[in-house]
């Protein structure tokens, strides 16, 4: 450092420690209550009583900011002046980058319409849940959501009308769903949720309330919305693509039984521990091809509800609470009786005669549920003896037993899952 530098630096030293002195003397008088400019410093400083409490305020804290700025730079004796503002600079830019990089990352990753997650943060997504599965053995469920009309919407109202009921729906799915959930926009009008660490039961449950959700909510633009959707929980090694073909399966099924409602993939993933509990060594129910009836409808329904059934024993053995225990009830329920619907409405277009008193043997089944439901809703039923009859005999025993009087009508009436493929978007 030249003998100029060094002299202009003490200057400034002396300066800065000046003004900081002129600074806190001004403020402690305007503290005290004195209006400053009455005090000597007003003189000293050479302003005019004319600028005001306001100016004079901004003087005070600006000289008291410029000595401390003087002061800690004459502290750096062997450091650069250069050198520092250097360095700020360089920090400041470096901030900013990074302010930058995250905003691009995040355009990059949400759909500009409605701000859910986009394809690629979606994918993203799946892989980590996918490795966390396969290496924690925690379960992983899909929805898939559509829309059901939307065409019309956009003929009806134009595609300004459908674009605000997408960022509707949008803003009724993100304020309904859990934190550990994710929503992505997968195009058009669907999107997908990622529920980690979460069954097929749970997920449905999730599901249906979504669903009931939406068609209760009044979208501004067009009043009612409802929507379609496919469940399914990702099997143990199941790739992607797999996994996504059945959600989207159970979504196509949901359309072609009518919309508004929620369908699942059946299939029981193979899992040694339970969401968020146990199962090891607890007694499941094992589906096996022997019970197979050869109608798909029937047996993914059957093969469905000894799943249901499963997580309604796994619930209970982690300790859950009454109301979650609660809700695998219900499912299971609510299920069993859908099963009983279409299973009558295929049989008796099977020409199986006695279609009437197995629809009696429905019918006294589910009203033993219901009543049981509602006595250990009421703490007079133990949760034991209301599984029991759910799981054993309901479930398993009446599938196995009293259905299999039917299998016979059944050869050859099958007509499948017709291919996703085949549904038109209009169709939708
Ligand atoms: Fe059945
Ligand atoms: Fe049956």
């Amino acid at each position: 450092m030249t003998a100029h530098e060094r002299r202009t630096k003490i200057m400034m030293e002396r300066s800065g420690i000046v003004l900081l002195a002129v600074g806190i003397l001004s403020s402690i008088c305007v503290y005290f209550g004195h209006s400053w400019y009455h005090t000597k410093f007003l003189t000293m400083l050479g302003l005019g009583q004319a600028l005001g409490d306001a100016i004079g305020s901004f003087f005070i804290i600006a000289t008291v900011f410029i000595g401390q700025r003087l002061v800690s730079l004459a502290i750096f004796d062997d450091l650069d002046f250069g050198l520092i503002r250097s360095v700020q600079k360089l920090q400041s830019n470096n901030d900013e980058m990074k302010a930058e990089i995250s905003e691009l990352d995040q355009l990059a990753s949400t759909d500009r319409l409605t701000g859910a997650w986009n394809r690629r943060r979606l994918e993203e997504l799946v892989g980590g849940e996918i490795e966390r599965l396969s290496r924690y053995d925690q379960a992983l469920s899909m929805l898939m959501i559509d829309i059901d009309h939307f065409k019309s919407i956009n003929d009806r109202y134009g595609h300004s009308v459908g674009d605000r009921v997408l960022v509707e729906l949008t803003g009724v799915l993100q304020s309904s769903l859990r934190t550990s959930d994710s929503l992505t926009r997968w195009g058009g009008e669907e999107f997908i949720v990622l529920c980690p660490n979460t069954t097929l039961t749970t997920a449905v449950i999730l599901a249906r309330r979504l669903r009931e959700l939406i068609d209760r909510s009044d979208f501004a633009a067009v009043g009612d919305v409802k929507v379609s959707i496919g469940v399914a929980e990702c099997l143990g090694k199941e790739e992607w693509l797999e996994w996504f073909c059945r959600a989207d399966n159970a979504l196509y099924r949901a359309k072609a039984n009518g919309r508004n409602q929620v369908q699942y993939a059946s299939e029981t993933p193979v899992r040694s521990h339970a969401e968020g509990g146990r199962s090891d060594g607890l007694v499941q129910l094992t589906w096996h091809g022997a019970y197979e009836c050869g109608h798909g409808e029937i047996d993914r329904e059957h093969q469905a509800l000894f799943s249901i059934s499963n997580d309604l024993l796994n619930a209970v053995f982690a300790g859950r609470s009454v109301e979650e225990i609660g809700g695998n009830i219900e499912l299971l329920i609510l299920e069993t009786a859908t099963h009983f619907r279409n299973e009558e409405a295929i049989i008796r277009a099977a020409g199986f005669p006695y279609v009437t008193n197995h629809m009696d043997k429905h019918r006294d089944l589910l009203n033993k549920a219901e009543n049981l439901k509602r006595e250990f809703e009421a703490g007079t039923l133990e949760i034991g003896t209301l599984f029991q009859f759910l799981a054993f005999d309901v479930v398993a025993r009446h599938m196995l037993e009293e259905d299999r009087s039917f299998f016979s009508y059944l050869v050859g009436r099958d007509l499948g899952d017709a291919p996703r493929r085949q549904i038109s978007a209009a169709n939708r």
